[in-house]
């Protein structure tokens, strides 16, 4: 134990600043370099499957399509060379670092530049394609996997493996020998990168040097990790005692929940990435060190000085070039990753987690279809409102639920009799409360300019056949204030949404249903199914994504309803009670004490 944390604190200690500034800008900058990549991959694999949304029940067949395995393929190497990277620079800073003194950033860069470029050689190749089968054992985060990993996916699969025995016999042998190759190879890059051996010469000296010191290594290398999963479980009760004090002043307890819920999310990835970067720093000091500690008196080590000297002379000019050239395509791809990043349409893995619609707005706490329940859903931070929209006689688009004004208003009178200007006096607030007096009727280009960037929204369209033109209407307003991809539309007639698709192909469809029956997975002009709670079953749920289309839920305002829908992987509720769903559905991301313990001390 004291050994393991002297190994941490000794190569954290020689990491410095240089080290850890890069593993940052390295991280960042490689993340965002594989998002253009795998956004055009998922995208491809959509547009030649011909599916809507990517699921855990479609992705085999997905997978199949012979250019998804070759670009799928593709991304495996290119995450290989990315680790190999990463790899040598870490070993080269270590390397040099317990000998000398002075090394700076720029000089980490030209002599890691150079040792990847021997990775050219075809009999070094073979360190890439071993590299992409020990992807998920260097990237190996406890804590990420854990809890924000999407696991959906891996599980499936992970599943379908121990369903069958012969495939589960394979999967362990495959497993024990990528391990002990691993654990054999655990110095190949010392050798590779700082003695400059070829491969098969790191390997047999590798091999040689861990003989009689698994133990001792594989005790460091597991006990660094199991270090900062104990550092992350104090960071995470710390968080919890913040936020939990911060918000107590602000909101009623029970939202304090469900806003902590979802903004744990976000601190959470920060902080599990900030100590992954710290357990890589770490890791690869660590292994470094044992190598300069086990070959002591017969490693060959060049003399950086050495190396710089010699390179300055013959490589400055190409080096420079290649450097040059790195940049430019790294800013070019980082940035179009960035962009694709803030553009929400490309959220690349669909389905992680069941999202919430709050019902007409925040319909229990504000009267339905109003501002003021749109801005309620949005203080509880639902992912999407739910809105009904219809038209005036003039050809407005306006929130109802009803054709007709009398729950609302009081007003005897069908909304498409009368123009905007007899409407929009009305107030449709005072039934609700006294405290919502004055509450108009809002036109749906008021909802869009009020939600923009605070909400997505799921517009139902309530046509009652008067309105030809109601969905050029809509479609155009959507257009003109960018709404496209922070909508849905949902209707219960097919026509409609087949007439939403020929104006905008885009735009998310759902028809509603009144009745399920009959196979109706396949209609063409839908991206994903409303239902009712209780006509929803795990067949339907599983039969729907089998053909990549969601389903929705309304209206579901009941706890034990609520877990029962995630459970069998529902990807919308709608509800008039966002804050009850949020708590249900977010608990799930922690363990059940975990989460008995966040009631607790939200007094929830
Ligand atoms: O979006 C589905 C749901 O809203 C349909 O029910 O009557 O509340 O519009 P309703
Ligand atoms: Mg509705």
């Amino acid at each position: 134990m004291v050994r393991i944390l002297k190994n941490i604190a000794y190569s954290i200690g020689q990491a410095s600043n240089t080290i850890v500034v890069f593993e940052v800008v390295f991280k960042i900058v490689t993340n965002l370099c594989m998002i253009p990549g795998l956004v055009l991959l998922f995208n491809l694999m959509l547009k030649v499957t011909g599916y809507s949304f990517i699921t855990r029940y479609n992705i085999g067949s997905i997978l199949k399509n012979p250019l998804s395995i070759l670009l799928f393929a593709g991304i495996l190497l290119l995450a290989a060379f990315v680790s190999l990277a990463e790899i040598s620079m870490l070993t080269v800073f270590f390397g040099y670092r317990f000998k000398e003194k002075q090394f700076y950033l720029r000089n980490l860069l030209y002599l890691s530049l150079r040792e990847l470029r021997r990775l050219a050689n075809p009999e070094n190749f073979i360190l890439v394609l071993y590299v992409v089968c020990i992807l998920p054992i260097i990237n190996f985060n406890p804590i990420a996997y854990y809890i924000f990993g999407n696991r959906e996916i891996p599980d499936y699969m992970l599943g379908t493996i121990m369903q069958s025995r012969e495939l589960r016999v394979l999967f362990a042998v495959l497993a024990a020998v990528l391990v002990y190759l691993t654990i054999q190879m655990v110095f190949i890059f010392c050798y590779f990168f700082l003695e400059r051996k070829n491969l098969a010469e790191s390997y047999r000296c590798s091999r040689l040097l861990i003989k009689g010191r698994v133990v001792k290594t594989v005790g460091s290398i597991l006990g660094c990790v199991a270090f900062y999963v104990l550092i992350y479980i104090g960071f995470y009760l710390i968080i919890i005692s913040f936020v939990q004090a911060g918000t107590e002043f602000f909101y009623e307890q029970q939202i304090a929940y469900a806003v902590f819920l979802t903004i744990f999310n976000t601190i959470n990835k920060i902080l599990i990435v900030i100590l992954g970067i710290f357990q890589t720093i770490s890791v690869a000091g660590i292994v470094v060190e044992l190598y300069l500690q086990y070959s002591k008196n017969n490693r060959k080590l060049y003399s950086s000085t050495y190396l710089q000297k010699k390179m300055y002379k013959k490589l400055l000019y190409s080096v420079n070039k290649a450097l040059l050239l790195l940049l430019a395509t790294v800013v070019l791809v980082t940035g179009t990753g960035i962009y694709l990043l803030l553009d929400e349409q490309y959220s690349i893995l669909h389905g992680e987690k069941t999202l919430i619609t709050s019902h007409r707005g925040f319909s229990a706490m504000a009267p339905e279809n109003t501002l003021a329940s749109i801005d309620a859903a949005i203080e509880v931070m639902a992912d999407y409102a739910e809105i009904d929209v219809r038209m005036t006689k003039d050809g407005v688009v306006v929130l109802s639920h009803d054709a007709d004004l009398k729950r609302t208003a009081g007003v005897n009178k069908k909304i498409w009799q009368l123009n905007y200007y007899e409407i929009e006096e009305l107030d449709v607030g005072s039934w609700f409360s006294k405290d919502f007096k004055d509450e108009r009727i809002p036109t749906l280009e008021q909802v869009l300019e009020y939600s923009k960037g605070k909400i997505k929204l799921n517009i139902e369209i309530k046509n009652s056949g008067q309105n030809k033109d109601f969905e050029k209407k809509l479609i155009g307003l959507i257009e003109e204030h960018g709404f496209e991809d922070s909508c849905i539309i949902s209707s219960f007639s097919y026509d409609s949404l087949k007439r939403i698709k020929k104006l905008n192909p885009d735009i998310k469809t759902g028809y509603i249903l009144s009745a399920v029956y009959g196979e109706f997975y396949n209609l063409k002009d839908v991206d994903f199914f409303s239902m009712r709670y209780n006509f929803v079953s795990e067949r339907i749920v599983t039969e729907a994504h089998k053909t990549g289309k969601e389903i929705h839920v309304w209206t579901v305002n009941n706890e034990t309803i609520v877990d029962r829908l995630t459970r069998i992987g529902v990807d919308n509720i709608i509800t008039d009670d966002p804050v009850m769903a949020r708590s249900i559905i977010y608990s799930k991301d922690f363990p059940k004490s975990t989460a008995s313990f966040l009631k607790l001390v939200f007094n929830y």
